[in-house]
């Protein structure tokens, strides 16, 4: 099979200056695509901002003979997200691939955290990606082509001590992406999610040194590519980290028809069988839930 290029196609990264996303940004250039590199250059915690750190990465890959450009704006300034939009339109004409991995902590036990540092990190994680994927929808429509990919998380999917409102923010874009994936077909417009392990300073505090050291952006960044690419899968969510690749799903169990006039007793009395995952699936919409429902129901 011939190598993923991204020749002609131009792709936005958020959050590109550091961390995951400059790897991504850097890769993307080397494979052929003209990078947009949006970073805000802020601290962890979303305080502060400079272009400094975008500006670096495009530097990077310029010094590499690829083609970028740096942009400041917040993802979560809609007239930012709007002028990043027009940019990229005036200069190349196009947008093929979303990154939305731009993303902030503030972790503290849920008893201790004001409502705040939660909004704050649900607004950057899940409006930082919808505003500019609302911003370049209609024009991934008009293309008839698109590749978005989203920065979901471990502690989205399974949990983690301390990061209530990370992970709400996190599980908040695999939801977005199940409605999007079925709105997106049509015209070729493909939506996934990584769900990424690396050693950056969001996770300085979080990993031990020993670990770090097996832990680079550079080994989740062939996910984003993949995901990113022509022959791009719809709707999957890739976990990457230390060179190990694997797929989540929400699955639900086959379920048991309790009666239509079923008590919180019955409910009790069948729990072993109601969370039995032998033969558990995965769903392709919500409505197969409903169908399933109904048939078990007339059985
Ligand atoms: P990082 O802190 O190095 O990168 C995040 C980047 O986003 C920073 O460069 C920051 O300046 C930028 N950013 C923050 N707020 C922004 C805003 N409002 N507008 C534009 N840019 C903004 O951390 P890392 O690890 O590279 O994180 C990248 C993504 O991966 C994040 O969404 C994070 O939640 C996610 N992630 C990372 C994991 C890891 O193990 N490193 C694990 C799971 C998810």
């Amino acid at each position: 099979m011939s190598d993923i290029r991204f020749d002609e196609q131009v792709v936005i990264v958020t959050g590109a200056g550091g961390g995951l996303g400059r790897s991504h940004a850097l890769e993307f250039a080397r494979r052929g695509a003209k990078v947009v590199v949006n970073d805000l250059g802020g601290a962890l915690d979303g305080s502060g901002g400079s272009s400094v750190a975008a500006d670096a990465v495009v530097t990077e890959i310029v010094a590499a003979g690829g083609e970028a450009i740096a942009d400041g704006a917040s993802v979560t300034n809609d007239a930012g997200v709007a002028a990043m939009v027009e940019r990229t339109m005036s200069k190349w004409g196009r947008i093929d691939v979303l990154i939305a991995n731009a993303g902030i902590l503030r972790d503290k036990t849920f008893s201790k955290m004001d409502l705040a540092d939660f909004a704050a990190v649900v607004d950057v994680h899940l409006m930082g990606a919808v505003k500019p994927l609302k911003a370049i929808w209609d024009i991934m429509r008009a293309q008839n082509y698109g590749r978005i990919v989203v920065t979901t998380s471990s502690t989205g999917l399974y949990g983690n001590f301390g990061q209530s409102n990370y992970g709400a923010a996190k599980l908040s874009l695999v939801g977005l992406m199940n409605t999007l994936k079925l709105e997106g077909g049509k015209n070729d417009i493909r939506i996934n999610a990584i769900s990424p392990v690396a050693a950056t300073r969001m996770t300085d505090n979080l990993m031990p040194p020993e670990m770090l050291t097996k832990f680079a952006p550079e080994q989740v960044t062939p996910g984003v590519v993949y995901l990113a690419s022509r022959d791009a899968p719809n709707g999957a969510i890739l976990a990457a980290g230390a060179g190990v690749f694997a797929a989540a799903q929400i699955v639900e169990s086959d379920g048991a028809y309790l009666g239509r006039t079923a008590s919180a007793e019955a409910v009790r009395d069948n729990w072993t069988n109601i969370t039995n995952f032998a033969g558990a699936e995965a769903y392709p919409a919500g409505m197969a839930q409903t169908q399933k429902f109904l048939r078990k129901a007339v059985e």
